[in-house]
């Protein structure tokens, strides 16, 4: 199957209902109201910094897409929004770009859309396994430029690609080259999940390697279920993608985890769906967070910029009836965990 044509599978799959998958467990934590804030909405403060960069938000556009005629539309689109509202944005794999050079414009709308803002470099761990050092570094190279990137992100997707008709799973070496990544780029690295979710065990083990964990957690956008939906010809795929489309560690859980065993930058994804899910997350110890299949599907349904308002008038909100007046205080905020994330926490010796 062409790659073109899965990319545009993705589009469209990830749009539809059957891509959302299970709870990221946001409904186990509740910010405590504060009936006296002694704060004014208009004073309420959303800057912050994304990886040492200022920004408008402590949000923005996760990782999607890029490389076909429809990808590149979005893509451009997306950055028109992210540079209108000043907040970083993720593209999507650029593996695509680099074996076909012909469709790296899809890629440059980016950087040409969103000259003023910081942006996101992706490659996937299954090409740090399949390449060699010298190439690797090349297409690292090469990924940053395409856009202009302020940081790279590697995508960990395992399960994706044990139930993708042509995945790819091969992970040998990957926390290895890894290494070779960083000092390629020479910005920062950030290393995602992109549904699944990262453990404290694996969060030790990038301690030191990556500038950067995004958790992808689970909850939110399933590529297993994508795959599922996908695959016509492997009865054997399908039925795997059809058991493991609720495995992962949902992304609340996931906060909690990598916030126990590491001390650098904390990106919360994975089924975010409002400003005050966002909240949460922040409030759980994420530093940012990022928000991609709501925002495809506001970009596909020509709202991407009311989406974007409202989520931000959701978590000025959120800060506003907790008495948060900047993203800095929004971290300690009073909370109640239910009893899932509770039990978590607890069985994990998580501190959370
Ligand atoms: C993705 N995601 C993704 N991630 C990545 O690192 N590289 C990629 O190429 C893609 N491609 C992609 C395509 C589409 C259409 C979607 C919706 C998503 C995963 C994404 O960055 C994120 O981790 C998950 O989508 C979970 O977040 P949401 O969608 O639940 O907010």
């Amino acid at each position: 199957m062409g790659i073109d044509k899965r990319k545009d599978d993705h589009i469209y799959l990830a749009s539809s209902e059957l891509s959302q998958i299970g709870s990221a467990w946001f409904e186990e934590v509740i910010l405590i109201h504060n009936a006296l804030p002694e704060i004014d909405f208009s004073e309420v403060d959303l800057t912050t910094r994304f990886l040492g960069a200022p920004v408008k938000a402590p949000f923005g556009i996760g990782a999607m897409t890029g490389g076909t005629e429809l990808a590149g539309k979005i893509n451009a689109e997306l950055a028109k929004a992210a540079e209108e509202f000043g907040i970083p944005i993720y593209v999507g794999s650029q593996r695509i770009a680099l074996v076909k050079p012909e469709v790296k414009w899809t890629f440059e709308v980016v950087k040409q859309n969103a000259p003023h803002v910081p942006k996101v470099a992706n490659l996937g761990a299954p090409q740090l396994a399949e390449l060699g050092e010298r190439e690797l570094e090349e297409w690292v190279v090469q990924a940053i430029d395409m856009i202009d990137a302020y940081a790279i992100a590697i995508h960990l997707n395992a399960a994706q690609e044990v139930v993708q008709p042509e995945g790819e799973p091969r992970f040998k070496g990957v926390l290895e080259k890894l290494k070779i990544v960083k000092r390629a780029a020479g910005r920062p690295l950030i290393v995602k999940e992109t549904g699944n979710g990262i453990s404290k065990e694996v969060a030790a083990r990038l301690s030191g390697i990556a500038d950067a964990i995004d958790v992808g957690g689970f909850g939110g956008t399933s590529f297993v279920a994508i795959e599922g939906a996908r695959t016509k010809e492997s009865p054997l795929q399908k039925r795997l993608a059809e058991t493991y489309k609720w495995w992962g560690i949902p992304t609340a859980a996931s906060i909690c985890e990598v916030k126990s065993a590491y001390a650098g930058y904390l990106i919360a994804s994975g089924g975010i769906r409002s400003g005050l899910d966002g909240a949460k997350a922040i409030a759980l110890g994420a530093n940012f967070f990022t928000m991609s299949q709501p925002l495809l599907k506001a970009a596909l349904d020509g709202r991407l910029r009311e989406e974007i308002a409202m989520i931000i008038a959701e978590l000025k909100t959120a800060m506003f009836l907790t008495g948060a007046r900047t993203v800095q205080e929004l971290a300690l905020v009073p909370r109640v965990y239910g009893p899932r994330l509770r039990n978590w926490i607890e069985q994990r010796r998580l501190t959370c």
